[in-house]
């Protein structure tokens, strides 16, 4: 895999794994031949992280930026095949990164160093999954479309009506958050591996957040690890099939849509029933250009001139409050609660042969790993904090609650949300 970085400040930064550290693994395929069948995938950490590694190596955290590589196979399951995990040079960053590639083992020594490997992916996981994936990519983004609606359109709007209850509790959430989670000193820098460059981390992550790209086909489509196929139900063909969240998140996404589309085009019939819409326009606007101000001059939004638009930007909007929300948040305890199986921090390197480290490792594996992932108390906060997030309130509102629905309800809505709470 190439790296997007840019060679001029970080040197060469490509990946060093070759064909000889995977071909034996893919079932008799070639590695063409398992790339041109979809069957390689890559979970890569790499590029976000390496701008950031050498300042959060000189906190208590030192961990790797990484490169996994998974094979698809026939029974539909991934399994990892290769581990590359970088450090930035130390002569300095334009002199690229050492990288060292692990191989699946599993025994001896090998098999120990194969988990340490694989504990410093999920460190890197986790911290991407709470800062970009949870943090950033719903709750941070949708501030904006919160603020501009409840800033520019009445109360009695009907886009006001559509997405009102899907934006319940954000604000509260994010002010509680700004004060006890993502504060400097708070919560989320002492539980997560990037410390006290969490925030700054995920704020340039944010430099690349493409509005439409959030639509669920275009987001799986984006990743590779779908195709667009007319023929298929959602308009796209897993290249997995045996994924859940975009399997179930497909058809979330479809009842949404429909939804959105059936309600949207009651009121909206024409191009001109959006242009002249001045609460409509006032709110796309605010949004753009103020809320998502650094993004105002992005070429990707869309302009608000068409019934399409509305309802292809209220559907996503409410895809990242309601279903994309719930799938990277509710699981988190369930998923990440036994940190041994999802380390969120790495606290030393990978242990170098003829070191006393390296010994321990050969003796005492366990030992060795507890040392190296999420000490006691970090693990105590964390796991609370996962536990806590992953709750529902007792009067959580689900798509298809009919209080939800009674708000946007007219006589000739009543026929058009039975089709949702059927779907
Ligand atoms: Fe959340």
């Amino acid at each position: 895999p190439k790296s997007k970085l840019d060679p001029e400040a970080y040197g060469n930064q490509n990946s060093t794994i070759t064909a000889e550290h995977i071909e034996d693994k893919l079932d008799g395929l070639t590695v063409d031949e398992a790339m041109n069948n979809n069957k390689l995938f890559i979970l890569n950490h790499h590029d976000v992280l390496i701008p950031y590694l050498r300042r959060i190596n000189t906190t208590t955290t030192k961990t790797y930026a990484s490169r996994t590589l998974l094979f698809l196979q026939d029974n539909g399951s991934l399994k990892p095949l290769a581990i590359e995990l970088s450090l930035p040079h130390p002569d300095g960053d334009q002199f690229g990164v050492t990288s060292k590639v692990y191989t699946p083992s599993d025994q001896g020594v090998e098999s120990s160093i194969w988990q340490l490997a694989k504990a410093y992916v999920a460190v890197n996981d986790s911290g991407v999954h709470q800062l970009i994936s949870h943090w950033l990519n719903t709750h941070a983004v949708i501030e904006p479309f919160v603020i501009a609606t409840n800033r520019q359109l009445s109360v009695l709007h009907p886009i006001h009506k559509l997405l009102y209850p899907h934006f319940r509790d954000t604000m509260n959430i994010n002010a509680m958050a700004r004060q006890i989670l993502i504060n400097a000193g708070g919560v989320l820098e002492s539980t997560v591996f990037p410390s006290k460059f969490a925030m700054e981390m995920s704020a340039v992550v944010y430099k690349d957040w493409v509005f439409p790209d959030q639509a669920l086909p275009a987001d799986l489509v984006k990743r590779g690890v779908a195709v667009e196929d007319s023929s298929s139900p959602h308009g796209v063909r897993l290249l997995i099939e045996d994924y859940p969240y975009a399997v179930d998140g497909l058809e979330i996404w479809s009842a949404i849509k429909s939804w959105v589309t059936d309600y949207c085009s009651f009121y909206y019939g024409s191009d001109e029933e959006i242009l002249k819409d001045n609460e409509l326009q006032a709110w796309w606007k605010e949004l753009r250009e103020v809320g998502h101000g650094d993004k105002k001059n992005e070429p990707w939004w869309p302009e608000m001139e068409t019934p399409q638009e509305l309802i292809d930007s209220c559907t996503t909007i409410i895809w990242i409050a309601s279903a994309l929300h719930a799938a990277v948040n509710f699981g988190q305890y369930p998923y990440a609660g036994y940190l041994p199986n999802r380390p969120t921090v790495s606290r030393r390197f990978m242990p170098e042969p003829g070191t006393p480290e390296y010994e321990e490792l050969k003796k005492n594996p366990d030992k060795a790993f507890l040392k190296t992932i999420t000490a006691q108390l970090q693990t105590l906060l964390g796991v609370s904090l996962i536990e806590i997030l992953s709750r529902h309130t007792t009067d959580e509102i689900y798509l298809d609650n009919e209080s939800l629905l009674n708000g946007q309800r007219t006589k000739n809505h009543l026929l058009l949300s039975t089709n949702l709470e059927r779907s």
